[in-house]
């Protein structure tokens, strides 16, 4: 958590929607969005009725909403196809010619693919799929680096109705073999490498890594050259992207998909165990991510939209491809990294592009913020209209400067609250709506009935903090957990009768505006990214020295969170210097680089109750420098704590 409750409860600025945003806007006034945010809760049919009518059906539903907690379908009987709908529906119209994406590499290449040559590309790449054998319903796994063929690839699948699930391409070949595995993809597609911050990450080895052992379905692997490095081709099993695209042809009609259709399983963190499968479907996706970035973007065709996040994450899949293609944008990708060869890539890239809706990340704001003003000053910055803030709470410090140095007093803020499981944005104002207050997420999206509750699951006063929670369905909710349902029940339907429990504290004030706080479980978000505690302690006791782990958060100034580990070695094994950074290192090669250990100590034993549990509280006390407090009488060894606490080096 990288606020406290207390620190935003004396955040007294408020800032309007200036008259001039407002009157341009389609959501104009606080009154309009509390009309609109009635009629959606109290007739959602009607209401989620008329947004879905925008987007292209081949066949219509019959029943907007069928609910049997807790699985809810959207749409049920109707059909559409997303890629048709962030393709197809803008051919034959002004925006046939216009932008979908443009692209910028790390090295500096340029490229922009126009509506009519994305769907060109998509329908040649879905052919591809198909002469690979992908057919509708098949899991497909993409691990790429920001090209627009990461796009691409995933329109395809979707396409022809084949379910994707993109890896991020920090991850490590044991993450993507885990994945593959759960998911039992059929096919991957790769490219030999990536830039990041002048280097080439070697991602077609990681694959042939992943692949390397165990038993596994995945027949082929498509490789698209990227970085020009040199790679294995294993005859039989892998193919050039290039090569295949000259057997086909452009033409490929859109699959008419069930509304329920699992368009994409995306991995996430969670509190025990390995990552889970979120399951996503088409119809409820789709139109929450297209009213969200309707609404919350106010999205114009004069506009340069850029979201900053990679596709292997939610907000890649939601906000860079999916809401803005759907909406007919211009959507800005960019490959590297926002210091790669100065810290004024993302400022030159905002001038050159005359890119007017920036939406980035908490953690890269604090980033930026200690490079210094300087970087921001060499650049003309005045295109920009409307900024957003997405992934961990946004420190009030962080998000004055966000308004006042990249928004030049001028631009709303939208701080988007949502989830890998939401699908789309739940929780953020409308930007010629609501008045923002910094480090708020102000109000919930249509449609969407947030609360706070205590622990016995009833709802809390003005200002008290507790556990968010969502009362009713939203169509972009995930549908499952991939391949376990009881895990899905049991993970966000039984914390808090009724209620789809987020894992997130927060509170509300007396104007009704949710201040988020952080996980409340065993989930950290490590500069926006969420890292499961379990995950990092497995990863630790694979490693041959290890007897057992316990890893906490602390609060970081810059990722929001820094991830501490406690490590107890085997019996024989002693403390050598290089212990700890071989660790961090594994940590690194079984998950990626950004779940090592910022800390590692280590102890005779991990201070447990007598019962034998972990005292968590305890440890993230010692961690974050804290005295210890409260009550140890549990404890089974009060040396432990000594220990723990010296070895702060
Ligand atoms: C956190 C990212 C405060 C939260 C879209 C949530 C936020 C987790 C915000 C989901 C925000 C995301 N304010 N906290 N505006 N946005 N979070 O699944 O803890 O990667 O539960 O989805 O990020 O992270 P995920």
């Amino acid at each position: 958590m990288s606020q406290s409750i207390e620190s935003h409860l004396n955040e007294k600025r408020v800032f309007k929607p200036t008259k001039q945003f407002s009157k341009a806007a389609r959501i104009q006034s606080l009154e309009q969005y509390r009309q609109m945010w009635e009629e959606s809760i109290k007739r959602p049919d009607k209401f989620w009725g008329r947004e879905a009518a925008e987007l292209q059906w081949q066949k219509k539903w019959t029943k907007v909403l069928d609910w049997k907690e807790p699985y809810a379908q959207w749409f049920v009987g109707g059909q559409i196809n997303v890629s048709e709908n962030c393709l197809d529906r803008h051919l034959n119209t002004v925006r046939q010619n216009k932008a979908a994406i443009i692209w910028e590499g790390e090295p500096g290449e340029k490229r922009v693919l126009t509506y009519q040559q994305l769907f060109r590309e998509v329908c040649r790449f879905a052919n591809v799929l198909k002469r690979n054998k992908v057919k509708k319903g098949d899991r497909v796994l993409i691990y790429m680096p920001m090209i627009p063929e990461a796009a691409v690839a995933m329109l395809a699948c979707a396409r022809i109705g084949a379910t994707h699930s993109v890896v991020f391409g920090g991850f490590s070949s044991d993450s993507i073999r885990d994945r593959i595995a759960d998911c039992k993809a059929k096919l991957v597609i790769t490219t030999d490498g990536g830039y990041r911050r002048g280097s080439i990450v070697p991602l077609k080895k990681n694959v042939d890594d992943a692949l390397r052992e165990g038993a596994h379905g995945v027949q082929k692997v498509i490789v698209y050259r990227r970085a020009g490095n040199e790679v294995h081709i294993e005859e039989g099993r892998d193919v050039w992207w290039h090569r295949e695209m000259d057997y086909v042809d452009g033409h490929c009609p859109a699959e008419a998909l069930d509304s329920e259709h699992p368009l994409f399983i995306l991995y996430t963190s969670g509190s025990t165990g390995k990552p889970k499968g979120i399951l996503h479907t088409t119809g409820g996706y789709l139109m929450q991510a297209y009213a969200t970035s309707k609404y919350v973007f106010d999205l114009r065709d004069e506009d340069v939209y850029w979201c900053t996040a990679d596709i292997g994450w939610v907000t890649g899949h939601s906000y860079v491809v999916y809401g803005p293609l759907a909406c007919g944008a211009t959507s800005l990708m960019y490959e590297g990294a926002p210091n790669w060869p100065e810290n004024d890539r993302f400022w030159r890239i905002i001038e050159e592009y005359s890119v007017s809706v920036f939406y980035t990340a908490p953690t890269a704001i604090r980033a930026f913020i200690r490079w210094g003003d300087q970087w921001v000053k060499k650049h003309d910055l005045s295109s920009l209209r409307l900024l957003g803030s997405v992934g961990e709470p946004i420190n009030p410090e962080a998000w004055m400067w966000y308004h006042q140095v990249i928004g030049g007093g001028r631009c709303p803020i939208v701080d988007t609250w949502w989830q890998t499981e939401t699908g789309a944005i739940m929780i953020t104002s409308l930007p010629g709506a609501v008045p923002t207050k910094p480090g708020s997420a102000t109000l919930p999206f249509f449609g969407v009935d947030p609360a706070i509750v205590d622990e016995k699951g009833q709802e809390v006063g003005p200002n008290v903090g507790g556990k968010l929670v969502i009362r009713k369905p939203w169509p972009s909710m995930l549908r499952s957990i991939y391949g376990d349902k009881a895990r899905y029940k049991k993970t966000y339907w039984s914390e808090v009768k009724g209620c789809y429990f987020a894992g997130d504290g927060a509170r509300r004030d007396k104007d009704g505006y949710f201040w988020i706080v952080g996980r409340i479980d065993d989930v950290l978000n490590v500069a926006g990214h969420r890292l499961g505690t379990s995950e990092v302690e497995s990863a630790l006791v694979s490693h041959p020295a290890v007897a057992e782990a316990a890893v906490v958060g602390r609060p970081d100034e810059l990722k929001g969170q820094g991830v501490v580990a406690f490590v107890v070695l085997k019996s024989g094994m002693i403390v050598e210097p290089h212990l700890r950074e071989e660790l961090r290192q594994h940590v690194g090669q079984v998950i990626g680089p950004i779940a090592k250990p910022d800390d590692v100590r280590f102890a005779d034993a991990l201070p447990k109750t007598r019962s034998g549990k972990i005292m968590r509280r305890l440890l993230k006390e010692i961690a974050s420098g804290k005295a210890v407090t409260g009550d140890t009488t549990t404890l089974e060894d009060l040396s432990i704590i000594a220990q723990l606490t010296a070895n702060n080096d």
